[in-house]
Formats: structure tokens, C-alpha cells, sequence
């Protein structure tokens, strides 16, 4: 069974891009029981600066990711900063990152695009992230469409490590579905919560449902066919939270005419609402236990270290630091 690894970094609530697009398939393959899967807690640094605002979101997302159906006992779940061999992997694999494949990073581009001042942590971001796969002897790396590029970082540099002191790392793939590849958001750009366009997982309902029902949609009158169905945005939101046979309904009334956009909204929030319904009710029974998340966290902690250690040892000597 190939070990298959993912982080989620926590400056912010999670939407259901990120569910679609991280969450969901990594919970489907913790049952091969190689599942590795941490709070890139290290990573959030790079954008949120508010000591409570980073524990609680760390507390949050593990509760996210509990209630959504990681299970403790298939998978290793931890917090990144429980593991901060991590960092000195960042160190070693930082000296053989050229420049140049930094300075070509989108997310690097983009932040700095839009006025983000850049700091040496925005900058070496893809280097940790490399070294959150690499310190764990990683095969498969679930992922969104994004994250493609950090990837392909990872894998250069974990072959230029290897090719300058010996086969010493794991060289991942990427795993990027396609049918998820990139959940749109309210605005129809990728649904992202730097962009402000998100339908949270879990939620205020009537915030929700306002959300929801504001999603701008074309003048056309309800009665009008819509030869164009397959790319309305509630559509395509509704095959990720509907059965497949009541959202090809749904664009098919729409495709012909006389489906008005308010009443598909509607069905759309109900779709969505019913979808994570029993999410949400895990989720209030697992935070009203206050010791539990950090139980798993702490125990994860120790699994992942076990690896973590003896990869590290392997890298420590091959590159003559032992
Ligand atoms: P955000 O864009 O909201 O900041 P993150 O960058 O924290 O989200 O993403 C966490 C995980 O969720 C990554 O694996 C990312 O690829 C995935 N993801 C985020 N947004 C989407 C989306 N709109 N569609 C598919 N996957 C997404
Ligand atoms: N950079 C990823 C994101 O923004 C989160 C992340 C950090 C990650 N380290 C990782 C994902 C290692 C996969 C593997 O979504």
C-alpha cells in the first residue's frame, strides 16, 4: 500500500472546495491504513500573525477533519509543528532549491502580485512543503489542481538531493482528480477563502442559505431554455452535493426552460444543508469533549515522529552531518 500524505494549513475555515478537493478523497484512502495527514500549523505563519486565532483554528480544522470522517486509528493525524525535524529538513533541502524554481512559484507570484510584502517564509514556502512530504518517505500526495506546482518542486528537489549524496528520499506523485480538480466558488473563480467566495462546511444556516441565494446568476427570463445548463454555477455546485441523477435533472429542467434561478438556489442550499448534516452533528459531540482533539493530535504526534526520525537519520548521513 503506497503512503500516501496531506496538510492542511489552518488560516481559516474550510469550505467545501477544500472538502471536494483535499478532505473527501484523502478520508477514502485512509482505509488502506498508510494514511498520513497534518495541521501545517508552520505554513499558516506565512499568513496569519494572531497567536489565539492560530489555536483555535488548528483546534477547528482537526474537529473539521474528525467530523468529516478521518479516523484516528486508520490514519495519522498530527499537528506539523508537534514534528519540527520537519524543519531541519526545510534546511537541508533549502540549499540545494536554485533561486530560480522559487522565484517561478505561482503562489509566491501571486501574493506578491497582490501586494502581499514578501518575507523569506512566503518565499521558501514550496521548500517546506517539500520537506512535509519528503520527511515521511511520502508515495502519493492527494491534492487540488493548486498545489500542482508545489509538487512538481517537490520532486525536483527531492531528485537533486538524491542525485548530490545517494538515493536517500522518496520521490512522490501527485494525486489530482479531475472530476473535483477546481470547485468554483460564489463568484465562479476557484472557490478560495483569500478570494472571499466560500460556502463553508460548517456554518451559520441562515448566513448559508444567504450566501447561497445571493450567487449572481444572468438575466435570462426562468422560461428561456439555457442551451448553456452544464456551466451554470449552481449546477455544477449541485453534482458535488446532490445524487447524480437529481443534478442532471436539475440541468436538464434548466437546459429546457422554465426553471427559475431562485428555485434552483433554493434546492441547491437544501442539497448542500442535507449533505453535511450528519458531519454537523458529529462535529458538536466531538467539541464538546475538551480533551480529545489534542489526545489525537499528541498520539498522531508520536506515529509520524517514528518516521519522521528515521528518515531524517538517513538524510543526516548521507549528506555527512553524522
Ligand atoms: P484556500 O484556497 O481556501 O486558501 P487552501 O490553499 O488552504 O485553500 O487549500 C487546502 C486544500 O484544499 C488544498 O489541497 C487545495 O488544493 C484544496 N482546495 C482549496 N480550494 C479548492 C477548490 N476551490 N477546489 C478544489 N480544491 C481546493
Ligand atoms: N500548501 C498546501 C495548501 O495550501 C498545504 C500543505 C502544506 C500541504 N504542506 C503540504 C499539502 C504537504 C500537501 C502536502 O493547500
Amino acid at each position: 500500500m503506497p503512503r500516501v500524505l496531506t496538510g492542511i494549513t489552518p488560516s481559516g475555515t474550510l469550505h467545501i472546495g477544500n472538502y471536494f478537493g483535499a478532505m473527501r478523497p484523502a478520508i477514502e484512502l485512509q482505509a488502506g491504513g498508510n494514511a498520513y495527514y497534518f495541521i501545517a500549523d508552520y505554513h499558516s505563519m506565512t499568513s496569519l500573525t494572531d497567536a489565539q486565532e492560530r489555536r483555535d483554528y488548528t483546534r477547528g480544522i482537526a474537529l473539521d477533519w474528525l467530523a468529516c470522517g478521518l479516523d484516528p486509528k486508520q490514519a495519522v493525524f498530527w499537528r506539523q509543528s508537534d514534528v519540527p525535524e520537519v524543519c531541519e529538513l526545510t534546511w537541508l533541502l533549502g540549499t540545494l532549491t536554485p533561486m530560480g524554481l522559487l522565484e517561478r512559484a505561482h503562489s509566491y507570484k501571486d501574493k506578491t502580485a497582490k501586494g502581499i510584502a514578501p518575507n523569506f517564509g512566503l518565499f521558501a514556502y514550496p521548500v517546506l512543503m517539500a520537506a512535509d512530504i519528503l520527511l515521511y518517505d511520502t508515495n502519493l500526495v492527494p491534492v487540488g489542481k493548486d498545489q500542482k506546482q508545489h509538487l512538481e518542486m517537490t520532486r525536483d528537489i527531492a531528485i537533486k538531493f538524491n542525485l548530490t549524496y545517494g538515493e536517500t528520499l522518496v520521490v512522490p506523485e501527485p494525486e489530482i482528480r479531475d472530476e473535483v480538480a477546481v470547485v468554483p466558488g460564489l463568484d465562479g473563480q476557484k472557490m478560495s477563502k483569500s478570494y472571499g467566495n466560500t460556502i463553508e462546511i460548517f456554518g451559520d444556516e441562515k448566513a448559508l442559505r444567504k450566501k447561497i441565494m445571493g450567487i449572481v446568476m444572468d438575466s435570462r427570463t426562468p422560461a428561456e431554455p439555457k442551451p448553456d445548463a452544464e456551466k451554470n454555477l449552481a449546477i455544477q455546485l449541485m453534482r458535488l452535493v446532490a445524487p447524480k441523477d437529481v443534478a442532471l435533472d436539475f440541468e436538464n429542467r434548466l437546459r429546457a426552460g422554465g426553471l427559475g434561478y431562485g428555485d434552483l438556489k433554493k434546492a441547491l442550499f437544501e442539497h448542500y444543508w442535507n449533505f453535511f448534516a450528519p458531519y454537523r452533528a458529529r462535529r458538536a459531540g466531538l467539541a464538546a469533549d475538551s480533551g480529545y482533539v489534542e489526545e489525537v493530535l499528541r498520539d498522531g504526534a508520536l506515529r509520524a515522529r517514528a518516521v519522521a526520525s528515521k528518515v531524517m537519520e538517513r538524510a543526516r548521513k548521507n549528506c555527512g552531518l553524522r
